[in-house]
């Protein structure tokens, strides 16, 4: 783990979301598969966990369950100390005000005729769709958001807002993915392979972003990778995952530099580097 902070590393609050015995079965008889077979884990405030696993594992599934999109088929999750409860649409819409996500592939999210003001104005209209009297807000201070997003990123508004997403390359379109995020500013993020598909320059820039998000945003995320050396990079805590079976835990340290699973020293032997200075770009 790395200190961004510089703070000494801020102490993690108290537990925010956590799951018990969380599972999912798809199909029936022979052709049943547990994608995620009684998963437990915790998140704290302001943590970053990762779950890693190789593609296939449950991951995606997982993270589909935590955002209310894939009823588990057992387990439940606790979402500030309650049980959630998502049975009905107006219960549902108050979760995901808490909750966002990116994906892998930042341009099949969204809209591909929304040029890239529309994007960012979509945030300020569900934000202040939200606060009461929060939809006052002039020309004026909407672009002054807008353009603070944008810097929180590192892009440029004034040269991007007139494009279409196909315009942007794939790290452009992440960066303005987690713009939106840092202007809806959610409890819970939910990266499920945020960086697997930009090139390794744009990967670096990516999780150093969640990791400002995290320190001045206060933002709790659950980062989702099939890539052992990203999750040491990033995370508090670490969840190796294989078959939908978390098969080790800990800090980033205890369980990559120390991992007792040897599910877990074979993604590791996969990554030779990581017991050396760590060099991003070639991961
Ligand atoms: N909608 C679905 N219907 C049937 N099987 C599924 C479905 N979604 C995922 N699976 C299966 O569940 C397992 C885990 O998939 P997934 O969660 O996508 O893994 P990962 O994200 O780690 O690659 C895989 O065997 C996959 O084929
Ligand atoms: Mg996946």
């Amino acid at each position: 783990m790395i200190d961004t902070a510089g703070d000494g590393g801020k102490k993690p609050g108290e537990v925010f979301l956590s799951a018990r015995g969380l599972t999912r079965e798809f199909g029936t008889g022979k052709s049943k598969t547990v994608a995620v077979n009684k998963v437990d884990f915790a998140v704290r405030r302001g943590e970053i966990i990762s779950i890693v696993g190789e593609s296939g594992s449950g991951k995606t599934t997982l993270a589909k369950m935590v955002l209310g999109l894939l009823n588990p088929s057992a387990g439940e999750i606790i979402f500030e100390g309650k049980i959630r409860d998502i049975s009905t649409q107006g219960k549902r819409r108050l979760y995901w005000q808490n909750i966002q996500a990116i994906f892998q592939d930042p341009f099949s999210t969204y809209n591909i005729f929304n040029k890239v003001d529309e994007v960012l104005m979509d945030c300020i209209r569900l934000q202040s769709g939200r606060l009461r009297g929060g939809g006052n807000l002039s020309r004026e201070e909407k672009f002054e958001k807008m353009k603070n997003a944008c810097k929180f990123v590192n892009l440029k508004f004034e040269e991007l807002s007139n494009k279409y997403p196909f315009e942007l390359s794939g790290g452009q379109m992440q960066r303005l993915m987690i713009a939106r995020i840092f202007m809806l500013k959610p409890k819970l993020l939910i990266a499920d392979e945020p960086t697997s598909m930009i090139d390794a320059c744009s990967r670096a820039t990516i999780l150093d972003m969640l990791l400002k998000l995290r320190d001045e945003v206060d933002m709790t995320i659950v980062f989702i990778t099939h890539d052992i050396g990203l999750a040491y990079y990033i995370s508090d805590t670490v969840y190796i995952m294989e078959h939908g079976l978390i098969v080790e835990q800990g800090t980033a340290d205890q369980a990559i530099l120390h991992p007792k699973s040897d599910y877990t020293k074979r993604l590791l032997g996969d990554v030779p580097k990581i017991y050396e200075p760590w060099d991003l770009n070639s991961a």
